[in-house]
């Protein structure tokens, strides 16, 4: 008998050590910091809600451990019924009462919170950056609204209004852009936009995940918004359009990392799809577009909708860096045909 309650103990101990590293690994129980106006205002939320559960779970289990103790069986006769108790109304009107005053509050504290959250902007003048954001599979494209791409980092400009589009692809499936230090979660839909606003009020670089699971390298879809001032935001982008005019490899590299790599390695050795060392179609401009395009056999489209730009940039990258091939063991049709 003395053995069993130390066993239990020991092991309800042990136990408690496994959600201890779950939190530390995720940075402990708060919401990260937020970098904008809407994710402070999530974080308010967040808090409230925290304070009321945390109430709530005391409430319950203080008492819980409480009358576990004092009413335990001390070796009576298990026959024996207590005090037969019936009725409070007291106590039956507080414990209806109360929820519904916490319900109300927590309730009635979202919808105060939510417009500054949706549209953090309005009181703000002056042209906002639009960017249209595409869930694609596995990569984030984003094109801005003088035609500028980038793909898996945006760029805003610090303190400035971000209008985002959110969509993707008519042929590609449902995605979920999350960076949440600086917004909440929202789906990109295929064929359909919704919009998001945020205005970023810190420096820095902050991930962007996919939160919708989308297939096989749904957790290759990590991202970053870098948000850096507003003149350093404006040289980069012009930069940009140069790139993308001159199909420049800068912008290539940033598209075989983004859409290619993910799936058939960085070093073309091949990953979830099949290698490429060696394979004609890095050499041959239309041949990478029909493929990139079409995506055969098992292969996503990743390059449906590019501009010649970004085509001619991925032509370039891979002449200079990868279609020079080791001539290895990669197969000619290691496009194609996904087994
Ligand atoms: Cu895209 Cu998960």
């Amino acid at each position: 008998m003395g053995r069993q309650p130390l066993v239990a103990a020991l092991a309800a101990l042990a136990a408690l050590a496994l959600p201890a590293v779950a939190v530390a690994g995720s940075g402990g129980f708060a919401p990260p910091e937020p970098a904008s106006p809407s994710a402070e205002r999530i974080a308010d939320i967040y808090w409230l809600i925290l304070a009321f559960a945390g109430l709530v779970l005391l409430l319950v289990v203080v008492p819980l451990v409480l009358f576990a103790v004092r009413f335990r069986n001390r070796g009576g006769d298990r026959d024996v019924e207590g005090p037969q108790i019936r009725g409070n109304t007291n106590l039956e009107v507080a414990w209806t009462l109360v929820p519904v005053v916490i319900l109300f509050v927590v309730g009635a504290f979202v919808f105060y919170k939510l417009p500054g959250i949706t549209d953090p902007a309005r009181a703000q003048d002056g042209r906002p950056v639009e960017v249209t954001v595409e869930g694609r599979q596995f990569y984030w494209r984003y094109v801005y609204d003088g035609g500028e791409v980038a793909i898996d980092r945006l760029r805003l400009p610090l303190g400035v209004e971000a209008e985002l589009r959110l969509t993707a692809p008519e042929h590609d499936v449902l995605h979920s852009w999350w960076a949440n230090e600086l917004t909440g979660k929202r789906d990109t839909i295929p064929g359909q936009g919704t919009t998001i606003r945020i205005v970023p009020t810190r420096e820095g670089a902050f991930t962007v995940r996919c939160g919708e699971f989308c297939g096989v390298q749904h957790s290759a879809m990590l991202g970053a918004v870098e948000v850096v001032p507003e003149d350093e935001f404006r040289r980069w982008l012009d930069e940009r359009r140069e790139q993308q005019l001159a199909g420049s490899p800068e912008l290539g590299e940033e598209l075989w990392t983004g859409a290619c790599a993910k799936c058939h390695g960085e070093d073309v050795a091949g990953e979830l799809a099949p290698p490429l060392q060696g394979n004609p179609v890095l050499r041959d401009a239309d041949a990478l577009r029909d493929v990139v395009v079409t995506g055969p056999g098992e292969m996503p489209p990743v390059g449906r909708g590019w501009t010649d730009g970004e085509l001619d940039a991925l032509t370039a990258y891979l002449r200079e860096n990868l279609a020079g091939g080791t001539g290895g063991d990669g197969g000619e049709d290691g496009e194609g045909d996904g087994g």
